[in-house]
């Protein structure tokens, strides 16, 4: 079973179109529709905006339905200049941007005991550029595709300043307001996960009105690519896909 979660409605109603449903509950707060999607096993949640409501999601997800890995589908804004909406990000890396602890000497985005970016799993990455090459190879204006860090913070950017700060602090390509929330529940549950984007504005001053105006459109393209995502993430993703720390063989016996 994959976990795919959607802030919004829009980010998850066309994957609960397309399912054969067997089964809806709401959790926390939370709906979340069970079913098949192209004959894989799935349970799709929308967990409301911002990193508490990805965080309460996540976690809820994994405790009641034990995915073997998870996937966020989202929406975000660009952060580098050339950068157009409906273009797609796949996150390598997320990070919580707007954790602070520099009043202690620390960078920000950096908390004690934990790398300061929370790493994505390789073959989900992978997996969803080749997801995003199947959806797109050969359409004449397909969108442009980047790979790397995702800034999440509860605020919606739109402004330079705080774009430009983003990008040279974090040399990140995109912020949202979910990723990284979603990312550190996942790898403190040991599990595999995946962020992808679509840009839906470029975080500066037109920021709102582009995404209110874009996030239809650009909810397409995530939906295409995973399309291709899910059967693809559903084969093996190595030893540690279905796996919690908790589950492992301890070596004390
Ligand atoms: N999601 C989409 N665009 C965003 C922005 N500019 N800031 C925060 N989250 C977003």
């Amino acid at each position: 079973m994959l976990g795919i979660i959607g802030a919004m409605d829009e980010e998850v109603q066309l994957v609960r179109s397309e399912m054969t449903i067997t089964d809806e509950a709401t959790h926390a707060g939370v709906l979340v529709t069970c079913g098949t999607f192209k004959g894989v096993d799935i349970a799709l949640a929308q967990s409301g905006i911002g990193k508490v409501n990805a965080t309460i999601c996540t976690q809820m997800m994994i405790d009641r339905y034990q995915p073997t890995a998870l996937i966020f589908s989202g929406v975000a804004g660009g952060l580098l200049p050339n950068m157009q909406t409906g273009d797609m990000i796949i996150a390598s890396h997320v990070i919580q941007y707007d954790m602070d602890l520099t009043a202690f000497g620390r960078r920000h985005g950096e908390m004690p005991g934990r790398d300061r970016l929370t790493e994505c799993d390789p073959v989900l990455v992978e997996k969803a550029t080749r997801a995003f090459d199947l959806a797109f190879e050969g359409v004449d204006d397909a969108p442009n595709l980047m790979l790397g860090t995702v800034a999440s913070g509860d605020r919606f950017v739109q402004d330079t300043q705080t774009l430009r700060w983003l990008q040279r602090e974090f040399a990140a390509l995109a912020t949202e307001m979910e990723g990284a929330a979603f990312g550190y529940t996942c790898t403190l549950n040991d599990l595999p996960f995946v962020v992808i984007q679509s840009l839906s504005d470029t975080a500066g001053e037109s920021a709102s009105g582009d995404f209110t105006d874009n996030l239809h459109r650009v909810c397409q393209h995530s939906y295409q690519v995973l399309e291709h995502l899910i059967p693809l993430a559903n084969e093996s993703t190595g030893p540690k896909q279905g796996r919690r720390a908790s589950d492992q063989p301890s070596d004390t016996g």
